[in-house]
């Protein structure tokens, strides 16, 4: 009991997490109607069903995607790399077509003086939230805050969070190396999240390593306004990975994953190197991973795919809509009740 009164009193005084024991399992829906809603900051500043943001994976989350995860009540992102503008417009348009939030992830590394534009795009097309990760995301903030969205980043360390809450951004998305794709691998979600919340008045949602109610129970729990989830995504009908891909996750076991950075020396990709990625293992990570310095004096060349993945690949079972993951991850809320039914005796 002492627990959950703390817990829920820490984010009352912050503003961000979930309502208290009675209210979270019995608010209804900010549209006056019947469904019943876990309430978080996340919720309520994008009028979610739902607290999960579908994470932007570019190449994967296009507007089907996004659109798809918004039209069942969470926010759907849509991932965007590269300078094509009439593309991206395409995926936009599809992203709103439910008539639902939805936003866009952009990586800030690839982004050249012109692609103001992307954003400006994304803007204009009515994205509520832009996040923009890995490199020098600052420029763009104002940008999307005087446009009335929520500018975001993917933060990895203490340090992160500073630079992120010196640059204005409004949401902080605290993402542990467990994560699949891009990322830090210094610190784990649940010790970062912790050390973040008592360190920032912030709305935080979580990332890395969440793709059950269980893992977003736990997040929202601990005081995140909610998960923002990539790889639990990945083997949805919506998601544009290749089919192969998606078969690859599924068939993958939870220590399947290695963060590493030899996947990017590999594909001779120019990721700064301090945001490695995690994907399952292959063969050339087998043979390469640990042996950075030797790869990168003298790359060895792959083509064999990487299927970027996080640890949570253990915990894909099939292919299926975007909306039965959304749908499993709303159980969340029954498994809150359930341990505010054993705290307080109720
Ligand atoms: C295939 C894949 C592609 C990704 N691409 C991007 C991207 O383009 N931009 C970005 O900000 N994050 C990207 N990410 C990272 C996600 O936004 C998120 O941090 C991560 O998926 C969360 O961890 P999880 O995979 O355990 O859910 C990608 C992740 C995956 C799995």
């Amino acid at each position: 009991m002492a627990a959950a009164s703390h817990a829920s009193s820490a984010s009352g005084r912050q503003g961000r997490g979930i309502s208290g024991c009675g209210e979270a399992v019995t608010a209804s829906s900010s549209t006056g109607d019947d469904e019943r809603v876990l309430r978080t900051w996340l919720t309520e500043r994008f009028d979610l069903q739902v607290p999960v943001v579908s994470a932007p994976m570019a190449g994967v989350s296009g507007g089907a995607l996004a659109g798809a995860v918004s039209a069942a009540g969470g926010l759907g992102l849509v991932g965007w790399v590269g300078p094509d503008v009439d593309k991206l417009k395409l995926e936009l348009v599809t992203a709103a077509q439910p008539g639902r939030a939805f936003g866009i992830g952009f990586l800030a590394w690839t982004m050249r003086p012109g692609d103001e534009q992307l954003v400006d795009a994304a803007l204009e097309a009515g994205a509520s939230l832009v996040c923009i990760s890995y490199g020098d995301y600052e420029p763009y903030v104002e940008r999307i805050t005087s446009a009335g969205a929520v500018a975001a980043t993917q933060v990895g360390t203490l340090d992160d969070v500073r630079r992120a809450t010196d640059a204005g951004v409004n949401l902080l998305v605290v993402r542990g190396g467990e994560g699949g794709g891009h990322g830090r691998d210094a610190v784990a979600t649940l010790p970062l999240l912790q050390a973040v919340l008592d360190e920032t008045d912030l709305p935080v949602v979580a990332a890395g390593g969440i793709a059950t109610a269980r893992g977003l129970a736990a997040v929202l729990a601990a005081g995140a306004a909610g998960g923002w989830v990539g790889t639990a995504f990945l083997a949805t009908h919506e998601s544009a990975y290749k089919d192969g891909h998606k078969d690859a996750v599924v068939a993958a076991g939870l220590d399947a994953s290695l963060h590493s950075t030899v996947f990017d020396i590999g594909r001779g990709s120019p990721w700064p190197p301090e945001f490695g990625g995690r994907a399952l293992r292959n063969a050339y990570s087998d043979t390469w991973h640990g042996r950075e310095a030797e790869l990168r004096a003298a790359p060895v060349p792959t083509d064999e795919p990487i299927v970027w993945a996080g640890q949570v690949a253990g915990l894909v079972k099939e292919k299926r809509p975007a909306s039965e993951v959304v749908a499993e991850l709303a159980d969340a809320e029954r498994l809150l009740a359930e341990v505010c039914t054993r705290t307080t005796g109720g």
